[in-house]
């Protein structure tokens, strides 16, 4: 294995110094470090962060390997800095036995460029009717400990309750994607001036914030662990800063798009702006900006969605929700959080790896841990073009768009993913 010294890097916004990377673990770290057999690479102006972990990823393998696969959307996460991603279990066929979470496991061990760790869905074919089969999953060689039904909302109660009751017994967690269905019902985009105006039916707020309200009260109940994704009200916010001070077991995660985008960009009627949940106003932005540096939201989680181009470039009501965001993220969050390295290590990092029981990840640089680490080039600034993306689909919102920060390297137990901007393989 190559040895990498990575010279006059600030470790998480600290004072410059030298990192060793050897074996896949970080060797030495301090100033003026030598090691004639490394490869050198200059840390002048970078950040080093432990290698960023997504608790909510779309790979669409199997099933929509046009839109994107396992090792398509994994060099896009490598490239994003991450070196772990949680893959969601809507594919076709579901993530919902033991034989198709080991099958993406598999796939993501071979690509080798970040570390798949699949979600297994809560209920048969995601249909909500009856649990899937979770002990097998977790029992797994993908040793699952998330299951979600996203893209759909475990809406019946007394599954919910039965989900939660049972991963208590391997301390798993039910990630709830937070959509009372009856509110939602023909909704287009946020439920708003802006839907009003524009005659599309709405997705009122209380739709999110009923169901998280009510599943809350199921963990607390029932003593589990709820994750809630892709929060995105101001009002959501508010049910789970209460729960959270009274000690329920909730984390929360925001996506990059709910914290920069309003329900306004709907006006252009591009579908490229329809994701689930919608859009927001940005009142809600301001809570949800509010309650990531308080800490009510945990994690920054991208929900990259990938589509194939006549699933997004039809019109709006046909067109599918989702959005890309694992070659985006990082910038985003340095444009909305400035370089506040402390934090983004918290919410893109640490926090995830520690919910998603990630060992080895989120971790920051220090002697003898493994080597999972992106190099960011604070400075630096890029205008997204779609069809440079590593990702196999183009809708991503920041087309055209110039945003601050540059992946330069990323290390995945010590070997670069990642270098000089550029994929290594
Ligand atoms: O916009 C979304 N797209 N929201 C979801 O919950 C699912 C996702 C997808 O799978 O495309």
């Amino acid at each position: 294995m190559t040895a990498y010294l990575i010279t006059s890097v600030s470790v998480v916004g600290a004072a410059p110094t030298d990192l060793l990377i050897r074996d896949g673990v970080i060797a030495e770290v301090g100033p003026g470090l030598t090691a004639p057999d490394a490869t050198v690479v200059d840390g002048t102006g970078l950040v080093a962060l432990p290698g960023l972990v997504d608790l909510h990823t779309h790979l669409r393998e199997p099933g929509r390997e046009d839109a994107e696969t396992v090792e398509s959307g994994s060099r896009a996460a490598a490239l994003g800095g991450y070196t772990a991603v949680c893959a969601m279990a809507n594919t076709s066929p579901v993530a919902d036995t033991a034989g198709v979470v080991e099958q993406v496991w598999r796939l993501g061990r071979e690509a080798a460029l970040v570390d798949v760790q699949p979600i297994g869905a809560v209920t048969v074919g995601l249909a909500g009717e009856r649990l899937a089969e979770l002990g097998a999953m977790a029992d797994s060689a993908a040793r699952v400990r998330i299951f979600s039904d996203d893209g759909h909302c475990v809406a019946d109660p007394k599954l919910m309750r039965r989900a939660l009751e049972y991963v208590k017994a391997f301390d798993g967690i039910i990630a709830q994607h937070a959509e009372e269905p009856r509110l939602t019902e023909g909704a287009q985009m946020h439920e708003g001036e802006v839907s009003t105006r524009l005659g599309l039916i709405g997705w009122p707020a209380v739709a999110e914030e009923a169901i998280i309200a009510r599943d809350v009260l199921l963990a607390e109940h029932v003593g589990s662990r709820l994750h809630v994704c892709h929060v995105s009200t101001a009002g959501s916010v508010e049910v789970l800063r209460q729960a959270k001070a009274r000690g329920v077991r909730v984390t929360a995660e925001v996506t990059p798009h709910h914290l920069l985008l309003t329900d306004e960009r709907a006006e252009t009627y591009d579908p490229v702006y329809k994701v689930n949940p919608p859009l927001r106003t940005a009142a809600d932005i301001a809570a949800l900006r509010a309650a990531l540096a308080d800490g009510v939201i945990d994690v920054i989680a991208t929900d990259h969605a990938p589509h194939a181009v006549e699933d997004k470039e039809c019109e709006w009501a046909y067109a599918r929700p989702g959005m890309l965001g694992l070659e985006t993220a990082l910038s985003i969050a340095l444009d909305v959080l400035g370089p506040e390295w402390d934090l983004i290590a918290e919410r893109m990092s640490r926090t995830p790896a520690r919910i998603a029981g990630l060992t080895g990840h989120g971790v920051d640089p220090a002697p003898g841990v493994p080597a999972n680490l992106t190099l960011i080039d604070p400075a630096a600034r890029r205008t997204i073009e779609p069809a440079e993306l590593a990702s196999r689909s183009r809708n991503t919102p920041y087309a055209r768009m110039t945003l601050p920060g540059r992946i330069v390297a990323t290390f995945l137990r010590g070997e670069p993913t990642v270098l000089d901007g550029k994929a290594v393989k």
